[in-house]
């Protein structure tokens, strides 16, 4: 048999296993030293009062005769789908179709397999730095990939692709940058994907955190933009589902190339759906209880990434991010780069974060903070990160 070279070519380790094998190997030499971790974007906080009753509810259900749940619909229980339109969409005005939501284990699986709509010569752009997912899954399936460089100097938008490509993945609230996009940039997205005759891949996990009134929290905020955008929703960030895992994907029906069809048809293929307790926990988190709580976790975090920004600014690091998003994207000290940085403050500070260079070229130069951690844990980073300038 022959292995799947595009596989073997992948560089050496995710991202995150890399960075984990680092920590793990510190904590081994120096077993007194209590980390603080800033890496992984991993909640911290308990899930809601409502979510943690409608999960026991619904497992307690599924003991008794009357309440066996087999295969779930592949596209979701309606009661999922209809609390991903009443309790995400409708509050930003956006109105989906049920029959175009889709939900999944979350929006990282469903990123990667998203590819699986393009052909197998189709061309992917992502921007770079970019999370590995997007451009990982295409580099497996065969595809080139073209990277889009995101510079501070445009805040960290991506600019239009210079060459013909198939498929853009944006990210907004962007991971790693914590950079979200504007209206206007967005718009000129969805002009170029209707002009252009490209699909937009959009991934908004981070949408709980923007917090100006004006930026978009959904690509369909835009008009036009059901023809040519697919779209990626997730409860990890916004309801601490990380471990739980649900989320959702919304291919419209007006999609110009009948996506909604072939997603149907290739999740009917690949996966028996999410666990029921766990869909009963996903409308339990998009309730009005259940957001009125995660959105204290969302605040939390929030909080949490303004003070790091604080001291960090006032450390005279160079911060971009935080705003709009839970991470922050932080400039090197000179000298160093992104893997220096990482080691100098695992070693010195005992901070964990993710060196920029994990996410792309462009990410040289530039560490990236995470804002999950306990307020505690928070603090005494912003502390270390001043002594360790
Ligand atoms: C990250 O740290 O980039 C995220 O937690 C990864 C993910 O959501 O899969």
């Amino acid at each position: 048999m022959t292995v799947n070279a595009n596989l073997c070519a992948l560089h050496g380790s995710y991202l995150f296993s890399e960075t984990a094998a680092r920590v793990a190997a510190f904590s081994q030499e120096n077993p007194g030293k209590t980390l603080l971790r800033l890496g992984i974007g991993d909640v911290t906080l308990p899930v809601a009062d409502a979510v943690v009753r409608a999960l026991c509810a619904a497992a307690e259900e599924m003991g008794r005769p009357d309440g066996v749940h087999g295969y779930a619909p592949t596209a979701g229980y309606p009661f999922a789908i209809e609390a991903v339109r009443n309790g995400y969409y409708a509050p930003m005005g956006v109105d989906v179709a049920a029959e175009d939501i889709f939900i999944s284990d979350g929006a990282k699986p469903d990123t990667a397999g998203a590819q699986e709509l393009l052909s197998p010569g189709a061309v992917v752009a992502v921007c770079d730095p970019v999370y590995p997912v997007y451009a990982d899954s295409n580099a497996m399936a065969g595809r080139r990939v073209v990277y889009l460089p995101c510079r501070a100097k445009d805040g960290f938008a991506p600019p239009l692709p210079r060459e013909r490509v198939d498929a853009v993945y944006l990210c907004s609230p962007n991971n790693p940058t914590g950079m979200a996009l504007s209206r206007d940039a967005l718009a000129a997205w969805v002009d170029y994907a209707r002009r252009e005759d490209v699909l937009l891949l959009f991934d908004a996990a981070y949408s709980a955190y923007v917090a100006a009134r004006d930026t978009p929290r959904s690509l369909f905020q835009i008009p036009g933009a059901q023809e040519v955008g697919v779209e990626f929703g997730s409860l990890s960030k916004s309801a601490g589902f990380t471990g739980l895992r649900c989320g959702w994907t919304v291919v419209p029906s007006a999609n110009r190339w009948g996506l909604r069809r072939l997603w149907a048809r290739r999740m009917a293929t690949k996966t028996n759906g999410v666990a029921y307790p766990v869909q009963r926990a996903a409308e339990a988190a998009l309730s009005p209880e259940g957001l009125a709580q995660s959105q204290q976790s969302v605040r939390y975090y929030q909080e949490n990434a303004r003070l790091l920004g604080e001291a960090l600014r006032r450390s005279g690091y160079v911060v971009f991010g935080g705003a709009d998003a839970p991470y922050l994207w932080v400039r090197c000290p000179e000298g160093l780069d992104g893997w220096g940085w990482f080691d100098r403050l695992l070693r010195q500070a005992q901070i964990v974060c993710t060196p920029g260079e994990g996410f792309g070229r462009c990410g040289a130069g530039y560490v990236r903070f995470c804002a999950f951690g306990r307020r505690d844990e928070i603090r005494e980073a912003a502390e270390r990160l001043g002594m360790n300038a």
